[in-house]
C-alpha cells in the first residue's frame, strides 16, 4: 500500500478503506511510516474529514496496534466512565466509589493531567503511599476483593494514538473531531470495559468550545460505540467554570472527601450523581434515572460511599486515615486568601487560564519530565452569577512561594470576571445521548 495515494486521496476528499486506514495506524505504532507522511495525512483529515465508518475503522485500528485488557474475570457488568478534560473535575473520585458502593464493579484505568486539565492519577497519588501502577491482574483482584480500583494505563494500551498524539500536539492538528473521537475511544475501548459513560465538557476550560461542537462529538463517539457493539452513553457537561471548588491534586482530593463526607455538594455533587446514574443504568443496576440516583444518594447518605473510597486508598497502599483528617493530605508553605476586592457579579471565568494557572504553581506538567508539587492550587469558592463586594474571599492559594503565589494570585484575578451587570447561572448541562 502506497502512503503516498492514501495522503492523495484523502485531500482529494475521498472516504479512505479500512485497509487504507489499517496501513496508517500500524505504520504509526511500529514507527515504519515517517512522521512527515503522518502529518500530511493528519493535515488532510482535518482539512476533509472523516464519516462515521472511516472514524470507527480508526478507531479500531488504533485500538488493535495495542493490547485490550481482560477484564471477564470479574463478575458482573464493567462501566467505565470518561471525561473529555476539564479544571477541577474531579468525578472519578467520587463517583468510582459511590457507583461500587451500589454493587456495580468499577475496574477504571485513568490519565494524568494533560495541559490545563488535571488528571485522576496525579489526585490520587497526592495521597500519602498510594499506588496507581498495577497490573491487570491486580487490578481484577482488587476488583473481585472491595468492588473498585482506579489504576494507570497498563501495558501498551492504542500505541498508534500515542505516537499520533504527540505529532498532532506539534502540526496544529488537535483540532479534528475525528481524530479526538478515535484517540478517545480507541484508548476506552482497550480498557475493556463492557460499556462507556462519556462526560463532554463544553466551555471556556474545554475541548470543545461550542455546544454544536461538544454534542457533535459526543454523537461521533456513541457512534463509534455502536459501531463496535459496546453500549456507550454520553452527557454534554458545561465547563465555562471550574467544576469543583477546588483546582489542585490534594485539593481536589480534600473536594471529593467533602462531597463523600456530605460536608459539600454543589455542581460537583450534582455531575457526579448524573454520570454515575448512567453507570448503573448501563449496568442494569437500575430501570430509571430515579431509581439509580436514589440509589447513589442513599449510598451517600449512609457513608458507604466513603467507606468504599477508604478501602480503595487502602488496597492500593494509601494512607486511609486522611479520609478521617484531611491535614494528613501535602500541605503547602504558603496559604493565602484573596479578596474580590471590588463589589458586582461574578459574570465569567477563563477557565482554561484558571487552570494554567494551577498548572504553573506545579499542580500540573509543564514538560513531561516535570516533578508535581501535588500540595498546590486554589480554592475558588464563588461561582458565575454570585453577587460579591469588595471582602468576598475570590480565593484561597496553596502555594510553594510568596512569589508563586503572587502570580497564581494576578492569573485568577484577571481569569474571573467581576462586572455590575448581573449573569445568570450557566447551564450544568446541555445534551444527553
Ligand atoms: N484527549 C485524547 O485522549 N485525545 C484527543 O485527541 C483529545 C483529548
Amino acid at each position: 500500500m502506497n502512503m503516498i495515494d492514501i495522503i492523495t486521496r484523502k485531500k482529494a476528499g475521498a472516504a479512505l478503506s479500512r485497509d487504507e486506514i489499517r496501513c496508517f495506524a500500524r505504520g504509526a505504532a511500529d514507527g515504519s511510516l515517517p512522521d512527515y507522511q503522518l502529518a500530511a495525512l493528519l493535515m488532510a483529515i482535518c482539512l476533509k474529514g472523516m464519516d462515521a465508518r472511516e472514524t470507527a475503522d480508526l478507531t479500531l485500528e488504533m485500538l488493535h496496534t495495542g493490547d485490550v485488557a481482560d477484564l471477564s474475570a470479574i463478575p458482573g457488568v464493567k462501566v467505565d466512565k470518561h471525561s473529555t478534560g476539564g479544571v477541577g473535575d474531579t468525578t472519578t473520585l467520587i463517583l468510582a466509589p459511590l457507583v461500587a458502593a451500589c454493587g456495580v464493579p468499577v475496574a477504571k484505568m485513568s490519565g494524568r493531567g494533560l495541559g490545563h486539565t488535571g488528571g485522576t492519577l496525579d489526585k490520587l497519588e497526592s495521597i500519602p503511599g498510594l499506588s496507581v501502577e498495577k497490573t491487570v491482574a491486580e487490578l481484577i483482584d482488587q476488583v473481585r476483593r472491595i468492588g473498585v480500583a482506579v489504576i494507570g494505563q497498563t501495558g501498551t494500551l492504542a500505541p498508534a494514538d500515542k505516537a499520533l498524539y504527540a505529532l498532532r500536539d506539534v502540526t496544529g492538528t488537535v483540532d479534528s473531531l475525528p481524530l479526538i473521537a478515535s484517540s478517545i475511544m480507541s484508548k476506552k475501548l482497550a480498557c475493556g470495559a463492557d460499556a462507556i459513560v462519556l462526560d463532554v465538557k463544553c466551555g471556556s476550560g474545554a475541548i470543545m468550545h461550542t455546544v454544536e461542537d461538544a454534542k457533535a462529538l459526543a454523537r461521533a463517539m456513541v457512534e463509534i460505540g455502536r459501531l463496535c457493539h459496546k453500549p456507550v452513553s454520553a452527557l454534554v457537561t458545561g465547563m465555562d467554570q471550574p467544576l469543583g471548588t477546588h483546582v489542585g491534586n490534594a485539593l481536589e482530593v480534600k473536594d471529593a472527601v467533602d462531597v463523600l463526607s456530605g460536608r459539600t455538594g454543589g455542581d460537583l455533587l450534582t455531575v457526579s450523581l448524573m454520570l454515575g446514574s448512567k453507570m448503573l443504568l448501563l449496568a442494569g443496576a437500575a430501570r430509571t434515572r430515579e431509581e439509580a440516583e436514589a440509589r447513589l444518594r442513599e449510598a451517600l447518605d449512609s457513608g458507604r460511599g466513603l467507606e468504599k473510597f477508604r478501602q480503595m486508598i487502602e488496597a492500593q497502599h494509601g494512607d486511609p486515615h486522611v479520609v478521617d483528617d484531611l491535614s494528613l493530605l501535602p500541605q503547602p508553605k504558603v496559604k493565602r486568601l484573596v479578596k474580590c476586592g471590588r463589589a458586582g457579579y461574578v459574570q465569567a471565568m477563563e477557565t482554561t487560564v484558571l487552570g494554567l494557572a494551577a498548572q504553573a504553581m506545579g499542580a500540573g506538567r509543564v514538560r513531561k519530565s516535570d516533578v508535581l508539587d501535588w500540595s498546590v492550587g486554589f480554592i475558588l469558592p464563588v461561582r458565575i452569577g454570585d453577587q460579591v463586594d469588595a471582602d468576598t474571599p475570590l480565593c484561597e492559594l496553596w502555594a510553594r512561594s510568596e512569589d508563586s503565589a503572587d502570580k497564581a494570585e494576578a492569573a485568577v484575578r484577571a481569569a474571573v470576571r467581576i462586572g455590575e451587570g448581573r449573569c445568570e447561572r450557566p447551564p450544568l448541562w446541555f445534551a444527553e445521548l
